[in-house]
Order: C-alpha cells, then sequence, then structure tokens
C-alpha cells in the first residue's frame, strides 16, 4: 500500500534539528519564562502586530502550549520548535531559546502551514533563514511534506523578503483575510514546493 504524504494525523514529533548556528527542539517550562517577555503585553507588539497569536497573558500560558507539543499528534496540534543558539556564540549561553516556528496540516494530508517568530533582538542577522529553511528540509525529506504554505499581513516586509529568500511564490492576496485586534487586513498568500527551496 503507498503511504499518504505528510506527516501521518497521529504522529508526535520527536524530531531535533540542528544547522551551523541552531538546535531545534521542543520547548519546556524554562524556555517558556524566556520568552514570554518578547511577545507579552506592549513590549511583545513588536512581534504579536504580525500574527494572528495576540501574546500570551501569563507564561503558563506559552508552557501549556509547548508541553502540548511534546505529547500531542500532528492532527490537531502540528508540529512545533524552538530556535535555540547552539553554540551559546548569539545569546552568550548555549540552548537560549530565540523564537519558534510551527507547521500544521492545511487542507489534504501532505500540504502544510508554517508559522514563525523570532525575538526581536536577534532580528536581521540570517537566523529564521537558517532555522526555517532546515524545518522544511525535514518536512520535504524526512516527513514527505508536498507543498508548504504560509499567510503573510502585506505590511509584514520583513516576513515577505524572508519567504522569497528561501524560495517561496506569492500566489495571490487575499483581501480582507483577517481581523487583527479589530482591524481586517489583507494577506498575502505564499507556496513553496520542494524544487522552490533555495539551498541553505
Ligand atoms: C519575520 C522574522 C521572523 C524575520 O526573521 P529574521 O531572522 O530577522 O530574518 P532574516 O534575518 O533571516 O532575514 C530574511 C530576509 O528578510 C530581510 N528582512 C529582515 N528584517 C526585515 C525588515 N524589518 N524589513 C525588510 N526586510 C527585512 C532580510 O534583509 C533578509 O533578506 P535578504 O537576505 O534579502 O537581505 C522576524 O522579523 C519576526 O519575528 N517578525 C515578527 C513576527 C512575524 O512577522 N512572523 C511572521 C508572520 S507571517
Amino acid at each position: 500500500m503507498s503511504r499518504e504524504p505528510g506527516p501521518a494525523p497521529d504522529a508526535v514529533n520527536e524530531a531535533v534539528l540542528e544547522t551551523k548556528r541552531l538546535t531545534l527542539s521542543f520547548g519546556n517550562d524554562r524556555d517558556a519564562e524566556m520568552l514570554f517577555p518578547y511577545v507579552h503585553g506592549e513590549t511583545g507588539r513588536q512581534v504579536t502586530d504580525f500574527l494572528l497569536w495576540d501574546g500570551p497573558d501569563t507564561v503558563e500560558d506559552i508552557a501549556k502550549f509547548f508541553r502540548l507539543h511534546t505529547t500531542g499528534t500532528f492532527v490537531p496540534h502540528g508540529f512545533h520548535w524552538l530556535l535555540r543558539d547552539r553554540h551559546g556564540e548569539l545569546t552568550g549561553a548555549r540552548g537560549t531559546p530565540m523564537g519558534s516556528i510551527g507547521m500544521n496540516q492545511r487542507g489534504p494530508q501532505g500540504r502544510c502551514s508554517v508559522g514563525y517568530w523570532l525575538a526581536p533582538p536577534f532580528w536581521k542577522k540570517g537566523i529564521m533563514t537558517e532555522g526555517l529553511t532546515e524545518v522544511l528540509r525535514h518536512g520535504f525529506e524526512q516527513l514527505g511534506v508536498v507543498k508548504f504554505e504560509a499567510e503573510v499581513f502585506v505590511d509584514n516586509g520583513a516576513s515577505a523578503a524572508l519567504l522569497e529568500r528561501i524560495g517561496f511564490k506569492r500566489e495571490g492576496t487575499i483581501r480582507r483575510a483577517q481581523q487583527k485586534r479589530g482591524r481586517w487586513v489583507d494577506e498575502h498568500l505564499y507556496g513553496l514546493v520542494q524544487t522552490d527551496l533555495s539551498p541553505p
């Protein structure tokens, strides 16, 4: 019997990934404490203004999310990784969490969406390019993903530049796609198949 493409709906993510500067792995309670200030309240807005998620109210909100992703299955929870400083050269301490990447099923098995954010002190150093490229490579090569998609608010130049650099193609613009804090926003839809992926 031929295998269905993409992660099995009942799969639990056990993959720890490594790149030149990063380790990508699951989050724990300590990581939740460290990441909370970057996504909470007014100070977190630099990050959460561009996400559907409005950020956590408490550290426990993030800790719960991390716990769910160490035991939860791909459907309905998706897979999730933290981007960690592999050698301690970016943050001063090996393993420090800097941001997050999630992958979820979208439509038929084998078609997935990705979402991501990075704490502002680490922006514009190519960190998300490095981390996301590795997650996409893992998705295609190890999990049998056929297509990745990402939705980007039209005023999010950083995310659009990131995706285009990696090889994503803009497939369209969805007007009045979402409501964010009471405001309607338009979104660009980006898509990537394996042959689009730029080498790291
Ligand atoms: C989007 C985000 C993850 C980018 O992370 P990053 O590690 O800074 O990105 P990189 O350094 O790998 O940069 C990738 C590309 O984007 C460009 N870029 C980065 N920040 C930018 C900005 N503020 N404006 C325009 N371009 C920007 C980089 O120059 C690079 O392009 P280049 O190689 O052609 O020069 C980060 O800005 C972020 O977390 N933003 C808030 C949350 C968010 O928007 N998430 C995505 C929702 S769709």
